[in-house]
């Protein structure tokens, strides 16, 4: 008997992934999407990788207890650590991730020189040494981090002084070696364009890779023969941090209000918390 089909699943470490959601959204109207922000243990970005992938499997669980035919890991450094380890575990589940968007960059940059801004965890993976050997021969990256801005973006500070600070220190070296493109490669920095873009001026060309994972998406379910609807699409939410705080922040940032549950952890294992 064939399991009833349940939303889509969508995660990430918090708010980030909602710049993925807000994608599938504009792409994907009538799709059901629940959305799952971990925000019991953000950022991931600074943490060992065998811990993110201990909750990227935890909360894959979850998705899949709930139905989920796909699940889209809407974050890099999930991505990064995790990605590999979940379709040896799931290998019947179709997973979509996060890929630096190296490839666009180096196809379009002249100057031959590409900034990348992404966690610690992101540049540690394998999947971005693949990336760097597939797509950027020829091609000049300059990596940095951004200490401090997946917090400030969590806290809804998107074009403050601190942001700003930090980005200024992540940009300065990119721009410093003639960088004509950047790749945002962590799911959170979409929020902060408009800053990040005040900063390089308008001969940098930034990359938002969220509407090609929605494309993705979109190929993928139609693959998995996945039946459309003609009502729109739910968006649920579920976070292990604040529900009234993700609820709030995501009618901020996507513009649609969604009902969020409480997640809590216990032995490694993601579950609804108790009624209070
Ligand atoms: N949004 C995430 C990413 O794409 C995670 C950031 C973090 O939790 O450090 O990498």
């Amino acid at each position: 008997m064939m399991a009833t089909l349940g939303p889509l699943g969508v995660f990430d470490s918090g708010i980030g992934g909602l710049s993925i959601v807000r994608e599938i959204r504009r792409q994907l109207p009538t799709a059901d999407i629940l959305y799952v922000a971990d925000q019991a243990h953000v950022p991931y970005g600074p943490r060992p990788l065998e811990q993110v992938r201990a909750f990227s499997e935890g909360i894959t669980r979850f998705l899949l207890d709930r139905g989920a035919p796909l699940i889209v890991v809407a974050c890099n450094t999930a991505s990064a650590a995790a990605l590999v380890r979940l379709r040896g575990i799931f290998p019947a589940v179709p997973f979509v991730g996060m890929e630096p968007a190296v490839k666009p960059a180096a196809e379009t940059s002249r100057t031959g020189v590409v900034g990348v801004l992404a966690t610690p965890a992101t540049f540690q993976g394998e999947l971005f040494a693949s990336v760097v050997e597939r797509f950027a021969q020829g091609i000049r990256l300059v990596n940095r981090t951004a200490p401090g801005l997946v917090e400030c973006i969590e806290a809804g500070d998107l074009d403050g002084p601190e942001p700003r600070r930090l980005l200024e220190t992540a940009l300065e070296p990119i721009l410093a070696e003639g960088a004509d493109t950047l790749v945002l490669a962590c799911t959170h920095y979409p929020f902060v364009i408009p800053l990040i873009e005040d900063i390089v001026g308008p001969g940098v060309r930034v990359i938002d890779p969220s509407p090609a994972i929605a494309r993705q998406t979109e190929r993928m379910l139609v693959s998995l023969g996945v039946p459309s609807k003609s009502h729109p699409g739910t968006l649920r939410m579920a976070t292990s941090g604040n529900p009234a705080r993700l609820a709030k922040m995501s009618s901020s940032l996507t513009g649609e209000t969604a009902r969020c549950e409480a997640l809590r952890w216990q032995d490694g294992r993601l579950g609804l918390a108790e009624p209070a």
